[in-house]
């Protein structure tokens, strides 16, 4: 098997930050980005936005974030994903819709991105572990495809699941997770339009160890709510199991929101390391979002729905 190592990737394939900065200030003075780039006027959207006092956010290196990452199907070292899904294939790929929609179907890749605006995103990820990253996303919201599916009155849940298939995902030969991944939201966080479907990061295709070809990106929860290598969406009227609260319910519930007031079981959650910096920063409600998202959660206890 031919796995295409870090090494292996000549330099003039890796995006230098800078240059995609470049690259970006000249799309967006040109247009072509249209209304998001022109006006700022979408949550999140291209500006690296100040998130408080701690000051502004910058991007984190492509190198960083394409090389120090979780993605269990590949390996549970942080350099694994990079060094084992290489020759991940995705494509062809297609998403089965199941459950309570008025069109369940199985979806090529294809025919899901074709009606849909990409755009970029510049979003915070937060990992449960304590480290985090601000990376510009390409991708579309969840909700296009929700809305194009039609759920019915029933569903109030949705669970996602990522490809099982041990031959190309090395990581689950071994029971390490109750494999396959799977995740869910509630209908309404779903709904919202900071939770997007991601196909790109840094204006280029996503790489296989960040969740090729498809992956959703739920900018105030915890990472690993941010599915990858997705192949179904099933809605439901039960909550789903996700497959973190079934390997350590006492560890990871099913809202996981950032939230630097409740700690993990086995360490504290207030303050994060923002990959490429030197001192720790504090960690924000809602990872920095809590104006957009708060309100979803009004009245919930948040350290007993963690
Ligand atoms: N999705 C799948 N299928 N398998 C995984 O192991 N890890 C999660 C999440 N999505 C994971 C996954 C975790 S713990 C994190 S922190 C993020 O992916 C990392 O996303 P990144 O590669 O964009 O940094």
């Amino acid at each position: 098997m031919l796995i295409r190592r870090r090494s292996d990737i000549p330099a003039s394939e890796i995006t230098d930050e800078r240059l995609y900065l470049n690259r970006r200030s000249f799309i967006a003075t040109s247009g072509l980005l249209g209304v998001a780039a022109a006006t700022g006027a979408l949550p999140g959207c291209l500006k690296a936005s100040p998130s408080d006092e701690q000051g502004e956010d910058k991007l984190t290196p492509y190198r960083d974030v394409t090389t120090y990452n979780n993605y269990y199907e590949f390996g549970t070292g942080k350099d694994d994903p990079a060094e084992n899904a290489g020759s991940f294939r995705t494509r062809p790929w297609s998403i089965a819709v199941e459950g309570l929609v008025k069109k369940p179907a199985v979806y090529n890749l294809e025919d899901i991105l074709r009606p849909v605006t990409q755009e970029e995103r510049v979003y915070r990820l937060r990992c449960v572990e304590g480290w985090s990253m601000v990376i510009p996303w390409l991708g579309f919201p969840l909700a296009a495809l929700i809305n194009r599916v039609e759920p019915t009155s029933q569903a109030k849940f949705v669970e996602f699941t990522t490809l099982h298939d041990p031959r190309q995902m090395p990581g689950q030969r071994r029971p390490v997770l109750d494999w396959p991944y799977t995740e869910g939201l509630r209908l309404d966080e779903a709904m919202h339009p900071l939770a997007i479907l991601a196909t790109g990061l840094y204006g280029r295709p996503l790489p296989n160890q960040n969740g090729a070809p498809l992956r959703l990106v739920v900018p105030w929860k915890y990472g690993f709510k941010s599915i990858k290598g997705i192949v179904k969406l099933r809605f439901t009227d039960r909550q789903p199991a996700t497959a973190w609260n079934k390997a350590a319910p006492s560890e990871y519930g099913f809202y996981s929101n950032v939230n630097p007031e409740v700690d993990h079981p086995r360490w504290s959650q207030a303050k994060e390391r923002r990959i490429g910096e030197f001192l720790r920063r504090r960690t924000l409600m809602f990872n920095g979002y809590g104006d957009q998202v708060a309100r979803m959660y009004a009245g919930m206890d948040l350290r007993r729905y963690y």
